[in-house]
């Protein structure tokens, strides 16, 4: 894979697709991580005299345009953290993207409005992804793949772009690599997975490409339920996907049969209700043995053995990965397993990665300092499909 240095940019357009796909509320950004790890690489191309063109998706668009996923607010963010202008194109392709393009100096930045408000940017017809794609090129001379976050999807400006222009991978690529790399070959042991998050259906097929590889996976989140499902238990109201319990199961039996260890909650934060995230009102909290969770009640954390015990079997780890909150953490009477999760990340000597998304904003949102831990990713699912074992559109589209 070509880096930067591999090109030349001096005085030259140069498209970098970076992943600022950031969230927000209310149209205030609420974690600028992605935006923060986008710089380097921008400040780089932009002293070394290029005319860095930035390009991003934001949230899910229906293929036009929709003022609440307008990038303006983050064209401002990048503004202000490269500490020059930012010019801010009120489209993609159109006649303000052309001049906003054609006004750049060496060394000066714009932002091109959301990639998604175009139908061709996410189309699974092959010939509609191209044509988007070659108005694309049409902006600039030069290609840099930087949004990691978004590597994997076969997306017009992530898969189709790179093979029409010269192309090679900024430094937030090169780095995420690197450190996922660490996590599949000659991994330093004993190698502990945390996995949470909502959905045990997204973490299936990581599960899997790790029973292999992981020496102790530990499960939170609301997947979790499933996984005490499976193993006979009562769930009361909690979060179940009823039609995976089959797969847990089998889950569980190879991962006795191959030694890896998985531990699962001993006790949960439960509550009547799901809590309310916009006033955070107290939503009535009781703490109940994972084995018996009653009708009327929802599991929304893990309890505080549990999160003990996870802080213990996390303590001689020499590598950690965690993808996936604990718990419903934006609501403070659901957010010490998440928490207790990541102070035993950062209490650890280990190399401790944190996979994207939410337990990425998780960390910064409850408070801990970035450089406690080994690596924040800034993507979520391409992380984990990586962990799968799966090619990447995006990076394959940077290979050559
Ligand atoms: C993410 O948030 O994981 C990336 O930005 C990709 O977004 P997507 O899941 O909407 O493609």
């Amino acid at each position: 894979m070509k880096t930067i240095d591999d090109l030349q940019v001096a005085g030259r357009r140069v498209f970098v697709r970076a992943d600022l796909n950031v969230p927000l509320a209310d149209g205030t950004i609420t974690d600028d991580g992605r935006i923060r790890a986008a710089v380097p690489t921008i400040e780089k191309l932009a002293g070394a005299g290029a005319r860095v063109v930035v390009a991003s998706h934001l949230g899910r668009p229906k293929g036009a345009p929709d003022p609440q996923y307008s990038l303006a607010p983050v064209a401002e963010r990048l503004g202000e953290l490269l500490g020059r202008p930012v010019a801010f194109a009120a489209d993609t392709v159109g006649e303000s993207a052309r001049a906003t393009v054609e006004g750049l100096a060496d060394g000066e930045v714009a932002l091109l409005e959301n990639l998604r408000f175009n139908a061709g940017e996410t189309s699974k017809d092959d010939a509609e992804r191209g044509a988007f794609a070659d108005r694309l090129a049409g902006l600039a001379e030069v290609y840099v793949g930087d949004g990691f976050g978004a590597v994997h999807r076969k997306h017009a400006s992530v898969y189709d772009l790179p093979a029409r222009l010269p192309h090679a991978a900024g430094g937030l690529i090169a780095t995420e690599v690197g450190v996922l790399e660490q996590l599949t070959e000659n991994v330093s042991r004993p190698y502990a997975v945390v996995l949470g998050g909502a959905k045990v259906s997204d973490k299936l097929g990581v599960i899997d490409h790790l029973l292999a590889r992981a020496d102790r996976i530990l499960i939170g989140g609301g997947m979790a339920y499933t996984f005490l499902k499976a193993q006979g238990h009562e769930v009361g109201d909690s979060l179940l996907q009823e039609d995976q319990v089959p797969a847990v199961r089998e889950y569980l039996r190879r991962a006795a049969e191959l030694g890896v260890e998985f531990v699962l909650p001993v006790d949960v934060v439960a509550a009547e209700e799901f809590p309310d995230l916009k006033t955070k009102a107290p939503a009535d909290p009781a703490v109940l043995s994972a084995d018996a969770i009653p009708a009327g009640r929802q599991g929304l954390d893990i309890g505080p053995e549990t999160s003990a015990l996870y802080a213990a079997k996390l303590a001689d780890a020499a590598t950690v990965f965690w993808n996936g909150p604990m718990g419903v953490f934006e609501h403070p009477d659901f957010a010490s397993g998440t928490r207790a999760v990541a102070r035993a990340l950062a209490d650890s000597p280990a190399f401790t990665v944190v996979g994207g998304g939410d337990s990425a904003a998780a960390v910064r949102t409850l408070g801990f300092e970035e450089s406690a831990f080994g690596h924040i990713s800034t993507g979520g699912g391409a992380s984990l499909e990586y962990l799968e074992g799966k090619t990447l559109p995006g990076l394959a589209a940077l290979e050559d």
